[in-house]
């Protein structure tokens, strides 16, 4: 689809994991303010996409271009690059012995630079911002599993970043948990904010997504507005998948 401000390029990336070839030419284009939902059988290749997007996983060959500029291959421009592409992942990975608070301030400490009372003080802020304000005293332990993936999410957004990648953020929940961190993630989205998500969630595809990229075998099969794939997948691929999730 044509983009019209793009900020996450992606240009004839390969990569094999020994023989299998998990990232077959794939191009793809996120415009800023874009939400674009991954989907896919387990193994199409959905993790490592994100992966490579903030450079946490090499690639053999293409080109990955953030807000204009090439993937950096290391060092402080590397570090600086994944603070503008945040992720957030099904397991939170909060620190255990680390309040609420501290967790959400740590890297805009370490990496932005900030002072300990500027960065407690945004983190205030985007705890309110995801309804724990609450909670910013308490330990990791103390919250449910939804509410530690909202930390995640606003220790995500501490960093100010320009885009910001999910995989799979409620896959690891509860039912009654899920509805809670897609509300926060939908308000991302409102708010304009560029969201690559991988998720198993149709409904929040179909209602905050502004594309979905299908993925099967390392390859982007289908990359069409949601309505369009859902009501009218074209390859027998998607049609096979939608029928198993939709169904069960
Ligand atoms: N570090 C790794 N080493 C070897 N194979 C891997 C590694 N990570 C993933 N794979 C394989 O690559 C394929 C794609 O994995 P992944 O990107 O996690 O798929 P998805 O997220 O769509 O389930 C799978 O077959 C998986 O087993
Ligand atoms: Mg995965």
């Amino acid at each position: 689809m044509a983009v019209v401000d793009p900020l996450i390029e992606l240009r004839g990336v390969n990569k094999h994991y020994g023989t299998l070839h998990v990232l077959q030419s794939i191009d793809l284009t996120v415009g800023r303010g874009e939400v674009v939902v991954v989907i896919g059988p387990s193994g199409s290749g959905k993790s490592t996409l994100c992966r490579a997007m903030n450079r946490l996983e090499r690639v053999e060959s293409g080109e990955i271009v953030i807000d204009g500029q090439p993937l950096p291959e290391e060092g402080k421009a590397l570090a600086r690059l994944r603070a503008e592409v945040g992720m957030v992942f099904q397991s939170f990975n909060l620190f255990a012995h680390k309040t609420v608070l501290a967790n959400v301030s740590l890297a805009q400490i370490k990496v932005r630079g900030r002072g300990k009372a500027e960065a407690d003080r945004r983190s205030r802020e985007l705890l309110d911002r995801v309804g724990l304000a609450a909670h910013a005293d308490k330990y990791p332990a103390q919250l449910s599993g939804g509410q530690q993936q909202r930390v995640a999410i606003a220790r995500a957004l501490a960093m100010d970043p320009k885009a910001l990648l999910f995989d799979e953020p409620t896959s690891a929940l509860d039912p009654e948990m899920i509805n809670e961190v897609l509300e926060v993630m939908r308000q991302l989205a409102h708010e304009g904010m560029t969201m690559v998500v991988v998720t198993h969630e149709m409904g929040f595809a179909r209602s905050a997504a502004n594309r979905v990229v299908f993925m099967a075998d390392g390859r982007i099969v289908e990359d069409r507005a949601p309505e369009d794939f859902f009501t009218a997948p074209r390859s027998e691929r998607a049609r096979d998948f939608l029928s198993k999730i939709l169904t069960h």
